[in-house]
């Protein structure tokens, strides 16, 4: 059987990638799950010294990767191809001026039948070898970047980036289900994690861990991840993929017609009449841009219950599934900030989102109850036991 995803490594220090035959990666490939293949430049060389670099045109320090190595060896590799990889792979070189690496590219790797990854050492590698990748192997490329400072060399970054694709590779970890509750994977950071002894050096687990009610756990570990994301990482609570400052403020009678025409472009007609009894009623929040309506959500109390219209978007954002998921998740924000202090769980009326809508509304923190999404409000904190001695 083949393997779900074939990855060939070019490298002038093959040694470099031997921790791919470690751990998780190293027994997806004796499980044949990965089909991982490394590749040492210099065997394309023809010269005595066998020879890679060169000083760069036009001056400068330090030397250049030269093109024609390089294109033998991904010549090499396409020509590999076989019957369960017809087409080339994604041609990936890791660089510090390529686009970031994140768990949404890494998803995207994943996705792939076969990488190959260029690992440039020196200043870098002859720009034409991109271009002869792209034009005449028919390559897709992608320069990507583990982060804004730089390596050596291309070698560390292929064994992060090859451990963040393996990892989503199905079957490669066991439980999937630990997939899907990690930093990242949703766009916040992670909850923290407690195990036996229940007191140690003084320091208790919260009592919410123990409690056994699920919904109350999952609400203090959104709690947390929120906490987290915003004292560590807040621009992942704005993302730039929406540039520009949203607005957010309550819609009026003002903002009828514009909101009447966003809710029937999507599918969702109603009079102007029922709209503006929804106003008296409820409160609708609007989210603008320079003026521009992005979108809308309609916010109405229940008892202990805020129940919450799934967020409705113009359609050029709606239609794009990163600027879906921050307005969209920026509008949640808004109704659990406003929430009243008798609320005890928001609920979100949409049965049947978008994968992309569901992801959202996981991301927020709501979870499937009988076709509806729930978001239980609780704040619970971890505390000292004073009594105990460390
Ligand atoms: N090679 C050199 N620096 C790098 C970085 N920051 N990310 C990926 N590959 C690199």
């Amino acid at each position: 059987m083949a393997a779900a995803l074939r990855i060939d490594v070019v490298s002038i220090f093959p040694d470099y990638l031997a921790p791919l035959d470690l751990s998780l990666v190293g027994r997806a490939r004796t499980d044949g799950l990965l089909d991982v293949r490394v590749h040492d430049l210099r065997d394309f060389t023809h010269d005595r010294h066998r020879t890679v670099d060169d000083a760069p045109y036009g001056g400068g320090a330090g030397m250049v990767m030269k093109p024609e190595p390089w294109a033998e060896a991904l010549g090499h590799v396409v020509a590999t191809r076989d019957a369960s990889t017809p087409g080339g792979p994604r041609l990936v070189v890791p660089g510090p001026g390529g686009a970031p690496f994140t768990q949404a590219r890494a998803r995207e790797l994943a996705a792939e039948p076969w990488l190959a990854f260029a690992c440039g050492r020196y200043e870098g590698i002859d720009e034409r070898v991109y271009d002869y990748a792209r034009e005449d192997l028919g390559l897709p490329v992608s320069v990507v970047s583990l982060g804004d400072y730089v390596l050596c060399g291309g070698e560390v970054a292929v064994l992060a980036i090859v451990e963040a694709v393996a990892r989503l590779v199905p079957g490669v970890v066991g439980n999937a289900e630990s997939l899907l509750e990690e930093s990242h994977e949703d766009g916040l950071l992670e909850y923290p994690l407690y195990t036996r002894p229940r007191q140690w050096r003084g320091r208790l687990v919260p009592d919410v861990l123990l409690s056994g009610d699920h919904a109350a756990i999952a609400g203090w570990r959104h709690q947390q991840r929120m906490t987290r994301t915003a004292a560590l990482r807040p621009d992942l609570l704005h993302p730039s993929a929406v540039d520009g400052r949203v607005e957010l403020g309550v819609a009026t009678a003002g903002d009828l017609p514009e909101l009447l025409t966003v809710l029937h472009a999507r599918g969702r007609p109603t009079s102007s009449e029922s709209l503006r009894a929804g106003l008296a009623t409820g409160t609708t929040w609007l989210a603008r841009r320079a003026g521009r309506l992005l979108g809308a959500v309609r916010l109405q109390e229940d008892g202990g219950t805020l129940r919450v219209a799934a967020p409705v978007l113009v359609p050029d954002l709606a239609d794009d599934p990163v600027a879906d998921d921050s307005l969209a998740g920026q509008l949640l924000q808004v109704a659990e900030r406003t929430a009243v202090s008798g609320i005890r769980e928001l609920v979100v009326d949409d049965p049947r989102p978008s994968p992309g809508r569901a992801r959202t509304y996981r991301r927020a923190g709501y979870h499937r109850r009988d076709g509806r999404w729930v978001r239980p409000l609780v704040l619970h904190e971890a505390r000292r036991d004073p009594a105990a001695i460390g």
